[in-house]
């Protein structure tokens, strides 16, 4: 079974539905590791107590991006993870040669539109509210060196309603990204390579 590192800034709350669809069945990965890109991110209680191992990598400790990443990966590469999945992850993460292409990442929105350096959480949700889109939704796509941009896997989407606030829209993705972050991560899975004996 492919093992899997989930690397979180935020609640948790993506990496924790990724936990329950591996140990359900529906995903064919193994948890192994949490990284928490700051002390402050509240999720990576929330995985230490579903007994995932956790580690906190502060990006304050890091003078360059590649650097941070470094030190990411080693966390990553010392617990045998072949995988790793953005779930709410808000720093810049550097993808050497040896990580291109199996890097997974979700995006509240419909990627191409939407994205980009700055265009995270809430301020997506406004942006599409401010362009007067009829349907948004997410994205989960390969991560490359530049901020959403690698190679779409699945997207999902919602209609946007003529009421909608922003807080109404994020709650109505988020249902969304709840089922398609473990679709494509089963599907990338599935089509990675055969498990090993
Ligand atoms: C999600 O909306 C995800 O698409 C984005 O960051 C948010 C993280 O939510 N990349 P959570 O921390 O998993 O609840």
């Amino acid at each position: 079974m492919t093992k899997l590192a989930f690397f979180i800034s935020g609640t948790g709350g993506n990496a924790l539905n990724l936990v329950r669809a591996c140990r359900e069945g529906r995903v064919p990965g193994e948890p192994a590791l949490c990284i928490a890109s700051s002390p402050k991110a509240g999720g990576i209680e929330k995985l230490a107590a579903e007994g995932i191992p956790t580690a906190v990598v502060d990006r304050k400790g890091f003078d360059s991006d590649e650097a941070f990443s470094e030190a990411c990966y080693q966390e990553v590469e010392a617990a045998g993870a072949a995988v790793i999945c953005l779930a709410g992850w808000l720093k810049k993460l550097w993808v050497p040669p040896r990580w291109e292409g199996r890097i997974l990442n979700i995006h509240p929105g419909l990627l191409p539109k939407f994205g980009g350096a700055g265009m995270y959480g809430m301020h997506v949700h406004r942006a599409v509210l401010a362009a007067g889109a009829l349907e948004s939704g997410c994205t989960v796509h390969l991560v490359d060196n530049e901020f959403d941009h690698g190679r779409v896997l699945l997207e999902r989407r919602v209609p946007v309603l003529s009421d909608d606030t922003p807080e109404a829209l994020q709650a109505r993705v988020y249902a969304e990204e709840m089922k398609a972050f473990p679709e494509a991560l089963a599907a990338f899975l599935v089509a990675l390579k055969p498990a090993k004996p």
